[in-house]
């Protein structure tokens, strides 16, 4: 145990040391401040991370992560994230980055317990629910698919909703809101084209997303 936490304290070592031969000076500059232009609002699943799939430094993006990147109006953790990242950081962008092959969706979507956070994921299986016309009639994998998507199109509304975004808007900041999912077999980003840049953009925005995923009219 105690040698493998020293492999880590180790190649630490080794990327500071070659960090400061790259680029002299980098974490001198970067302990006086950190400007980001953007936050990432993803999965904790190890193999998602924000840095090393979009080539971006340290310093260079916000992150927030939770199981199955969702967004709920009484999380005051993720809230208070883009609070900071919006009003003292001024991002520009704000990416919820959803992936294929999601646990926390899978568990949500095929109903399966995994303890606490069966609760957390309570909100996952709403978006299922409330979409339930697109949804249901899917076979598996579609449908697991589509629900990662779909999630991510969920969570993109809740936080242009957020009263953060509605007043960034309301100022005149220049900002926005985008969805993307992510392929682990592949590496890929792919973007779902749910850019929202303004606040009366929210409803179009999702109303066209939510259109990709037909809605069966023979189901209830
Ligand atoms: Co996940």
């Amino acid at each position: 145990m105690a040698s493998s936490l020293q492999k880590l304290l180790d190649n630490n070592r080794t990327w500071a040391q070659n960090m400061e031969v790259l680029r002299p000076g980098f974490f001198k500059h970067l302990a006086q401040q950190q400007s980001p232009k953007y936050l990432w609002i993803g999965c904790s699943d190890s193999r998602v991370p924000a840095n090393e799939i979009t080539g971006l430094d340290p310093g260079e993006v916000f992150v927030h992560r939770n199981v199955a990147n969702v967004v709920v109006h009484s999380d005051l953790n993720a809230l208070s994230v883009i609070q900071f990242a919006v009003e003292q950081l001024k991002v520009e962008h704000i990416m919820v980055v959803g992936h294929y092959g999601c646990s926390g969706v899978m568990a949500a979507t095929r109903g399966t317990r995994i303890g606490l956070a069966d609760n957390w994921l309570r909100h996952v299986q709403d978006v299922r629910f409330r979409h339930r016309k697109r949804l249901d009639h899917l076979q598996e994998h579609a449908l697991e698919d589509a629900m990662c998507e779909m999630n991510v199109i969920e969570q993109v509304g809740n936080v242009a909703e957020s009263n953060v975004m509605q007043d960034a808007w309301m100022r005149g900041q220049s900002i926005s809101v985008h969805g993307w999912i992510y392929g682990l077999k592949d590496g890929l980003l792919k973007d779902l084209e749910v850019s929202v840049t303004a606040s009366d953009m929210v409803g179009p925005v999702l109303s066209r997303a939510y259109k990709r995923y037909p809605q069966q009219t023979s189901t209830e």
